[in-house]
């Protein structure tokens, strides 16, 4: 966002007037299929059932199913004839006719009895509280379960006060909270997270031009942070399973350990949102344009990124282990711009005036970078403890250094070492963590 002068941002609130939940459809329509299982209690999202099923019973399951049910043998076909073989179990599972049928052939994969699914029910994923001291439904607000939203309120505030033209953006990064009924994988689904949104306001008729070009935006980003880009896909989304707001979305997924998983989701919401807003709260959200002369909503692309799955991704990325000189070095080899400390200090020993150099070097460091100084333990150990957390350079005070005021700077990927002047090593490690 810093670096376009199209993209402004904002920091809106977390608790907003329930309306804007009402008209963004949230209310309604925000909502997972949920059952339970009679015998165990356990409770699970239908459409990702699947995934805690393995390969073998899916098959046994499906094949029952087909038998049992002659007539629709060329419908369950057609639901599993998709490229996703998770997608297409998920198909027969949330479909009207197949899903209860399929449900009954499944086992619970807590409790491992058969037949003992409810029926789905639809379960809103916002988190309820209540403002004021009564607690009645006059008074229900919602912690949001997206940042969007509360761009689209504010869209033209932005606008006027930062004096923008379409196409432009406003970005926010916040926290995002949703009653998720499982979470799982670590970050990858929790109740609480942080998202980085940016809506990118356009006119209507250039919305294909912009749709397109954020999504080359988007995964150049990942790859330009140093993501491995053999392990990340779109994977658009079929007109049947656009949500409600949008007329084309892809995901950018990451290949996890766990398997391919969405990262971030690029969506043409068209004038969906800000038509809604108009509505429910009597206000004109129309953008005057002063070339053509004519008030319109603009169409709205949103590129929605979850920053702790991203993060999570990155990390994975990062995370190599390598055998140096018969000894196993872990590493984290984060794009310098990522790591969150940019540079060590050491002194090679603890004598002969080394530590006071460092502290020095860390005093004038630390004014641009985050530094860490650490001067326990032998050097090749620090080295080690540095690599583990992913720290791109390790400055070294030594024996030469009292004499010419140069010190090593070791690579963390490389592991190769420069002499560097001390004088010289602010700017070095500016050019070094730009590049
Ligand atoms: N404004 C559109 C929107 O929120 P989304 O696909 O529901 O779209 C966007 O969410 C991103 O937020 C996802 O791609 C994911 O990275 C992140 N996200 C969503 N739910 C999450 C959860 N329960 N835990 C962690 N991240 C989540």
């Amino acid at each position: 966002m810093t670096y376009r002068e199209d993209v402004e941002g904002i920091d809106a609130s977390i608790l907003m007037h329930p309306k804007v939940w009402q008209a963004s459809g949230h209310v309604e329509n925000f909502t997972d299929p949920m059952i339970d299982c009679k015998q165990c209690k356990s409770r699970y999202r239908l459409d990702v059932l699947g995934d805690q099923i393995n390969e073998k019973k899916k098959k046994k399951a499906v094949d029952t199913l087909k038998e049992n049910n002659p007539g629709l043998v060329s419908k369950i076909d057609e639901l599993l004839s998709g490229p996703d073989e998770n997608e297409n179990f998920e198909n027969l599972l949330t479909d009207d006719e197949t899903g209860n049928k399929l449900l009954a052939e499944l086992n619970c994969p807590q409790c491992g009895n058969k037949g003992t699914f409810t029926s789905a029910r639809k379960f809103n994923l916002m988190f309820k509280t209540f403002i004021g001291p009564v607690e009645d439904s006059g008074s229900v607000v919602y912690l949001r379960p997206e940042t969007a939203q509360g761009i689209f309120v504010n869209f033209l505030n932005v606008q006027s006060a930062s004096r923008q033209k379409l196409p432009f953006g406003i970005a926010q990064i916040g926290k995002a909270f949703r009653n998720e009924i499982n979470t799982k994988n670590f970050l990858f689904r929790t109740r609480e997270f942080e998202q980085m949104e940016m809506q990118f306001f356009v006119k209507p008729a250039d919305d294909k031009k912009w749709f397109d070009y954020w999504k080359g935006e988007r995964i150049n980003w990942y790859k330009s942070l140093g993501m491995d880009g053999e392990k990340l896909r779109f994977h658009d989304h079929a007109e049947n399973k656009l949500a409600h707001y949008a007329k084309e979305a892809t995901d950018i997924e990451y290949l996890f350990p766990f398997g391919w998983g969405e990262m971030e989701g690029i969506h043409n919401r068209t004038n969906f949102d800000l038509s809604k807003h108009e509505e429910y709260s009597g206000k004109s959200l129309k953008f005057f344009d002063e070339e053509a002369k004519e008030k319109y909503l603009p169409f709205i692309i949103e590129s929605s990124a979850g920053a702790s799955r991203s993060f999570m991704a990155f990390l994975l990325d990062a995370y190599y282990e390598e055998e140096v000189k018969g000894e196993k070095r872990s590493v984290l080899k984060f794009h310098p711009k990522l790591a969150p400390i940019k540079a060590a200090i050491l002194p090679l020993v603890n004598k002969d005036g080394m530590p006071e150099i460092a502290r020095e070097i860390e005093k004038d460091l630390r004014r641009n970078f985050k530094v860490f100084y650490d001067d326990k333990g032998a050097v090749g150990r620090r080295y080690r403890r540095q690599d583990e957390i992913g720290t791109p350079y390790s400055i070294t005070v030594d024996t030469q250094t009292l004499e010419d005021k140069t010190v090593t700077v070791r690579d963390r990927d490389s592991m190769e070492q420069v002499r560097v002047s001390t004088d010289q090593l602010s700017a070095y490690l500016a050019k070094k963590l730009m590049d």
